[in-house]
């Protein structure tokens, strides 16, 4: 455990070194990060009231694999679907299904694509027709979370910076953060070293090097931070019912500060959408 080492040379196991990753890798994840942010920016006009997340998944699927691009969930530890659809009280990991999307729901769309053998990753909100007030003030204050957290990232700077940035504001905003998932380092790997905690103090954890690649992607809730998993395994719930709502970004340490690999090629970076 621990400790830094060039990607090209470490195995391709999560064995907790953090790799750090050359300028082709760059490229790599610049495709893999594009494909998933070109996907998140189609979906504003799928995502409408009438819609059932399964029609969500299978235009994932197909948008990716016209592009040479692999759901990299599809039977990820027995996940069985393109994409994760979590609607209102699901923190994450909701699996699409036969239920159509009603007129204020908030939907998070996550989805992951393996493109030459590289992990793009990335998240947004999408409201479904016209939301509530706090709806729309958490998915607002869920995104100014993930953008503050990232915007602590370069190197010298630790994991700590990023979740405190996080964790201050969304408690500002009388919100919580979940604990219980949090980002982590990606690539090759769709799930590697080192964990990116959404809370946190400045100065603590894992100290920001060039070449780190990992996902900010905080998870928020209008009310408490708990969560319980239901009974398929994957799906998890705010246990108080509150409103949860995520955002994630995929983003690489520069020498200077940080790339985000899935910035929206279409601007569409937060509701409003249109
Ligand atoms: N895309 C999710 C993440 O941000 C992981 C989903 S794994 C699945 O890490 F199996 F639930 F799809
Ligand atoms: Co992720
Ligand atoms: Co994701």
């Amino acid at each position: 455990m621990g400790g830094f080492i060039e990607a090209e040379l470490a195995p391709l196991k999560n064995t907790g070194q953090i790799r750090l990753h050359d300028a082709a890798a760059f490229a790599g994840m610049r495709r893999a990060g594009r494909v998933a942010a070109e996907t998140l920016d189609a979906l504003v006009d799928i995502v409408v009231p009438g819609v059932t997340t399964r029609e969500i998944d299978d235009f994932v699927y197909s948008f990716g694999v016209e592009r040479d691009a692999l759901p990299a969930t599809l039977f990820y530890r027995g996940y069985t679907k393109s994409c994760c659809t979590s609607i209102n009280h699901v923190v994450c990991h909701g699996i699409p299904n036969d239920k159509p999307l009603r007129e204020g729901d908030i939907v998070n769309v996550d989805v992951t694509f393996v493109v030459d053998g590289w992990h793009g990753d990335s998240s947004r909100m999408f409201p479904v027709g016209k939301t509530r007030r706090a709806a729309e003030r958490l998915v607002g204050v869920t995104y100014e979370a993930m953008m503050r957290g990232i915007a602590a990232v370069k190197p010298g700077a630790t994991t700590g910076d990023i979740g405190a940035a996080i964790q201050e504001f969304a408690e500002a905003e009388r919100c919580s953060v979940v604990r219980d998932f949090c980002g982590h380092g990606i690539g090759r790997l769709f799930h590697d070293a080192p964990n990116i905690l959404h809370y946190g103090q400045r100065g603590e954890g894992i100290t920001l090097r060039p070449g780190m690649f990992f996902t900010v992607e905080p998870m928020i809730n209008l009310g408490r931070p708990q969560v319980k998993i239901l009974a398929d395994g994957w799906t998890a719930v705010t246990r108080d019912r509150s409103l949860s709502a995520q955002f994630e970004h995929m983003i690489g340490v520069t020498e200077t500060g940080h790339e985000i690999f899935t910035i929206s090629p279409a601007g569409l970076h937060r509701p409003p959408y249109r």
